[in-house]
């Protein structure tokens, strides 16, 4: 049951594992904190940070803090605030193969219990690799973390396997110890607020509804552009590449919510429902060569941004420096439904690009081009353009009658900028999603199916690629990909919509433009 009405969570304690990584430090204690001081966590909770490492209370608690300092829009109004919420916070050292150390976490468990009044409500954070996800939840319950009175709720980061084989695996291993109501699968991409919005902008206005098909749309253009190379993380993302790391998951989710029916009742298994109908009417590759003439797979040499050189994948740290490994991944998917058939949707995302940005494009067809103002035969098509990341808001590029007796048409996009209203990502993607978890709201985690779905629709994709390693092609540093990413679009008469911040010349802007 989803219990949006409730303000405070439920009092619970919360156990990280994986507490002295990244993640912790960057998303999960800056959220933790928002929450707090939002009043979205009240006093009766707990946090046990856990990772093998041996740290002090005190320790994890500058962890805490510095975290917080570097990391969170927030800061404590006083010494007083935040001793008290830096109070809940305990550390245990734990080895994950040892279930004594789970039964040791029962007693640490009772005594916070009673110290925060806390109704036996339990969530198990993990922020670990997915091999682990199992034993720790073999131990969770052979050690009798599972026994108490209050609820269990496990959430998992991606990825959520390698493939269809391995996550199905590990589904196994979890539903031996977890109900699939109590598994909380992070997308962090469904935290964010304007991919949340996309439902309320579909469903909520006469604009766009009566429109969202193949009568009127001519095609879906899907960017999710980053300037980082890959960092400290060669050595996961050697393994994993774009495919997995970004198209199975947040691609994926962004094109269901684009392409779903409206959900009949808002509760969380009637839109999880519609989005795996969609990712279902996905059209699978059905041959190599398919694979070939609708996906590029591409891999960044090296280049330069703003004159500052790069150096290309292959000489990242922990990379291997033959790898074939994409770092970019274009495509022309098409939904076999009654809504979308015959509209292609393109999709692309990679590293080393020249922007930030996360943005979808919805490119409607033009009226016929007999009318008075259109005889020159240049009307631009109408735009709705959803910004996700990291400026958050829409616009619409209109056409209308340039002043004077010239009867020229003029392209015009109106836009509402929400992130320059209300500031970026407010709240955190994690923020909402761990507070969504902690209340039992499961509406924006992804359920097996969908999962395995979109496992199965890329699965086929790397599988063609096994088979020919000649498909990879590279792009400079700093660019937008491989060449042929345009001829993708071009073979069909469209191009890719410049986005973020490069905008076309001829366009007026109602307020402001891109930023
Ligand atoms: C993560 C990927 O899921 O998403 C990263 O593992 C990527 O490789 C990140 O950088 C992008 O997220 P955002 O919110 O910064 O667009």
């Amino acid at each position: 049951m989803s219990k949006q009405d409730t303000i405070a969570a439920e009092g619970a304690v919360y156990y990280l594992f994986g507490a002295t990584g990244d993640l912790a430090r960057r998303k999960l204690f800056p959220a933790l904190f928002s929450l707090y001081k939002e009043g979205k966590l009240a006093e009766d909770f707990a946090v046990v940070g856990l990772a093998r490492r041996p740290r002090t209370n005190e320790q994890f608690r500058v962890d805490l803090q510095e975290s917080i300092d570097e990391f969170c829009r927030y800061k404590a109004d006083d010494a007083e605030q935040w001793a008290r919420f830096a109070s809940h916070f305990v550390y245990m050292s734990l080895d994950i193969n040892n279930v004594d150390g789970f039964r040791e976490l029962g007693r640490l468990t009772q005594e916070l219990d009673a110290k925060f009044d806390i109704p036996g409500n339990r969530l198990f954070y993990l922020a670990l690799a997915p091999e682990l996800f199992g034993p720790v939840s073999f131990n969770l319950r052979d050690g009798g973390m599972l026994e108490s009175r209050g609820w269990n709720r496990l959430v998992i980061e991606k990825p959520f396997g390698y493939d269809l084989e391995s996550a199905r695996k590990l589904n196994a291993q979890l539903s031996q110890v977890f109900k699939e109501e109590e598994i909380y699968r992070i997308d962090h991409y469904l935290g964010k607020e304007m991919v949340q919005n996309i439902q309320v902008l579909r469903f909520s206005n006469a604009f766009f509804e009566p429109l969202w098909n193949n009568k009127h749309i001519a095609n879906v253009q899907i960017t999710l552009s980053e300037t980082v190379g890959v960092e400290e993380r060669g050595g996961y993302y050697d393994k994993s590449g774009a495919l997995r790391d970004m198209v199975q998951n947040h691609m994926m989710q962004m094109l269901a919510m684009i392409a779903m029916e409206p959900p009949s009742r808002l509760h969380p298994e009637d839109l999880r429902d519609e989005k795996v109908k969609a990712l279902r009417s996905l059209r699978p590759f059905a041959s190599s060569e398919e694979v070939g003439a609708n996906v590029i797979r591409g891999q960044y040499s090296d280049g330069e941004t703003n004159g500052k050189p790069l150096s290309g994948y292959r000489q990242e740290d922990s990379v291997n420096p033959q790898s074939a490994t994409e770092t970019y991944f274009a495509a022309r998917v098409y939904l076999d439904n009654f809504r979308w058939a015959g509209v292609p949707f393109y999709i692309r995302t990679g590293k080393r690009l020249p922007v930030k940005t996360t943005e979808i494009v919805i490119e409607f067809k033009n009226v016929p081009d007999n009318i008075l103002f259109a005889h020159r035969h240049d009307l631009a098509p109408n735009l709705l353009v959803i910004r996700v990341n990291p400026m958050e808001g829409i616009y619409i590029k209109i056409n209308a009658k340039k002043p004077g007796v010239d009867n020229v048409v003029q392209p015009v996009s109106m836009e509402f900028c929400q992130s320059c209203m209300i500031g970026i990502n407010t709240p955190e993607a994690y923020e909402r999603l761990i507070y969504d978890a902690a209340r039992g709201e499961s509406t924006y985690f992804t359920r097996w199916d969908e999962v395995a779905q979109a496992w199965s629709f890329v699965d086929r994709i790397a599988e063609a690629w096994r088979e020919d390693d000649s498909s990879l092609q590279f792009y400079p540093a700093g660019s937008w990909g491989p060449a042929r990413t345009e001829a993708l679009l071009a073979e069909n008469g469209f191009h890719w919509w410049p986005v973020n911040g490069q905008a076309e010349d001829n366009v007026i802007w109602i307020s402001g433009g891109p930023k």
